[in-house]
C-alpha cells in the first residue's frame, strides 16, 4: 500500500501544472547538475513536489522544516524514503530546530532556499563555515524579506538572495489568496465554530491581510481592520471593512486573526478587554504577534485541546490556536496553502534556483527582484494550464505606448 505522505505528495502534483512542466524540462537539461540545495522550508506535500522538481534537474536536495509546528511527519518520511535528506520533525523544541539547520549545513550547500530566513541567519552568524560555498539563495516570504533587507542596510548580508516573496506571481496569489484560504479553512477545521455573523478582526491589511479579511466577509463575517499604515487602514475602510484601533476591536471581536509580520499586535493591554470565549490566531511568520507569555502568566489554569489552548484569566476564557504559531500550517489540521498557489509560488522558486545557479557568481551580495521574463514565464504557463487566452501587443500599440508624441 503506498504511504500515506506519498499519497499526499502525489495528490498535490496532480494539481501543480506549471511546476510539472518546469520539472519535465529539469529531467532533460539538469540544469542543477553539481548542486547541493539547502532548504529550510515547510515540509509538506507541495514542498516535496519542488525538492523532487530540483532534485530532477540534478541536484543534491538537503531540506529541514522552517517551523516547528509545520512538518508534515508523514511527507518528510516519504522524502527520505525517495532518497532526499530531510532532518524536518514536527514538535521539535528549538534546539532540535538548529541541530537540524546545522544538518543541512553540514553538507556545505552550493545554493539555499529559506522561509523566513532561519537558514541565512544561521550561516551568517554560527555557521560561518558553510558560507564561501554558497552562491546565492532564494527567500520565499515576507518576514524573511524584511529581515534580509535590515541585514542588507547593515551590511551583513554576504551573497545574493533572489526575494520571491515580492514578485507578482508570488505575493498576488500566495499571500493574498493562498493565506486567506487555508487561514480560514484551518480555524474551522480546528474550532468547528461558525465564521458566519461572527465579529472577525484582521491585524494587518496587507497582502496576507486583505486575502483573509475578503475570504471571512465571503464566509458571512463582520470584518474589522486594525492597521498602523494609514493608506492601508483607508484601504480597507474603502473596501468596505470597519477600521479601528486594536484596543477597540479587542472588545468586540469573537475571532481575532494576525497577519502583520509584526510583534506585539494583541497583547496583555488587549486580553482584558476581551469577551469571554474569543479566539487567537496568527497567520504571520513568528509566534510573536500574540503575547503568549502574558496569557501564561495571568491565566488561573490552561486547557488544552488538538491545537488550541484555552487560557482561563479572571474567569474568562481566551482560546489561542496553534500555539500563536501560523494557523494555516501549525493546526493539526492545518494543511498551508491550496495547491494550485504554491504550484505558482513554488514554480518561482525552481526557476529563481536556476537563475542564481545559472548567474548567482554575477550577481553582487544582497537582496535582488526575480527577473521580470521569470515571473511573466509562469504567467503564460498558469494561463496556458487553465486555457485562457491571451491578447498581444500590435507594432501599433506598441509605438503608441512608447511615445510622448499622440495627444488630442
Ligand atoms: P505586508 O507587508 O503586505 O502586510 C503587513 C501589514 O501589517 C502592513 O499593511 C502593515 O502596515 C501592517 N502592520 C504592521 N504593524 C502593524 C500593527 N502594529 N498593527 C496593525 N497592522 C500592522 O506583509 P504580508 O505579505 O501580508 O505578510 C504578513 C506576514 O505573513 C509576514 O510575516 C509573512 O511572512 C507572513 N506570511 C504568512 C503566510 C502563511 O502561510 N501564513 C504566507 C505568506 C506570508
Amino acid at each position: 500500500m503506498t504511504h500515506t505522505g506519498e499519497q499526499k505528495i502525489q495528490w498535490a502534483q496532480q494539481y501543480m501544472p506549471v511546476l510539472n512542466a518546469i520539472r519535465a524540462r529539469f529531467e532533460k537539461e539538469k540544469p542543477l547538475t553539481g548542486h547541493r540545495i539547502g532548504m529550510a522550508l515547510h515540509v509538506e506535500a507541495k514542498t516535496a513536489c519542488l525538492v523532487r522538481t530540483l532534485a530532477a534537474g540534478g541536484a543534491e536536495v538537503y531540506i529541514t522544516g522552517c517551523n516547528p509546528l509545520s512538518t508534515q511527519d508523514d511527507v518528510a518520511e516519504a522524502l527520505r524514503e525517495g532518497g532526499i535528506a530531510c532532518y524536518a520533525q514536527r514538535g521539535c523544541n528549538t534546539e532540535e530546530y538548529y541541530a537540524a539547520i546545522d544538518k543541512v549545513l553540514d553538507v556545505h550547500p552550493t545554493l539555499t532556499i529559506d522561509d523566513g530566513m532561519d537558514l541565512i541567519n544561521r550561516v551568517h552568524l554560527d555557521r560561518r563555515d558553510a558560507l564561501p560555498g554558497i552562491i546565492g539563495a532564494c527567500e520565499e516570504t515576507t518576514t524573511g524579506i524584511h529581515r534580509l533587507r535590515a541585514m542588507e542596510a547593515d551590511g551583513k548580508l554576504e551573497f545574493p538572495v533572489i526575494a520571491v516573496n515580492d514578485t507578482p506571481m508570488k505575493h498576488y496569489f500566495d499571500n493574498v489568496h493562498g493565506t486567506g484560504e487555508s487561514a480560514l479553512a484551518s480555524i474551522m477545521l480546528t474550532t468547528n465554530v461558525l465564521i458566519a455573523g461572527r465579529h472577525v478582526v484582521v491585524a494587518g491589511y496587507g497582502y496576507c491581510g486583505r486575502g483573509v479579511a475578503t475570504k471571512a466577509r465571503s464566509l458571512g463575517a463582520r470584518v474589522i481592520v486594525t492597521e498602523i499604515d494609514p493608506r492601508r487602514a483607508l484601504q480597507a475602510h474603502f473596501d468596505g471593512f470597519d477600521v479601528m484601533c486594536m484596543e477597540e476591536a479587542a472588545k468586540v471581536g469573537d475571532l481575532f486573526i494576525t497577519t502583520t509580520g509584526n510583534c506585539s499586535i494583541i497583547t496583555g493591554r488587549h486580553f482584558p478587554l476581551m469577551k469571554s470565549g474569543a479566539i487567537l490566531s496568527n497567520a504571520g511568520h513568528f509566534n510573536n504577534e500574540i503575547e503568549i507569555p502574558w496569557l501564561a502568566e495571568h491565566a488561573s489554569a490552561v486547557e488544552h485541546r488538538d491545537g488550541i489552548d484555552t487560557y482561563v484569566i479572571d474567569g474568562k476564557k481566551i482560546h489561542l490556536l496553534a500555539e500563536g504559531r501560523l494557523v494555516n500550517l501549525a493546526t493539526p489540521k492545518g494543511m498551508g496553502h491550496p495547491v494550485e498557489v504554491m504550484d505558482l509560488s513554488f514554480a518561482v522558486q525552481a526557476l529563481s534556483v536556476e537563475y542564481v545557479a545559472k548567474h548567482g557568481c554575477e550577481l553582487a551580495a544582497g537582496v535582488h527582484d526575480v527577473p521580470t521574463e521569470i515571473d511573466e514565464y509562469i504567467a503564460r504557463l498558469k494561463l496556458a494550464a487553465v486555457g485562457a487566452t491571451l491578447d498581444a501587443l500590435t507594432a501599433e500599440q506598441k509605438e503608441y505606448m512608447c511615445s510622448w508624441n499622440h495627444g488630442t
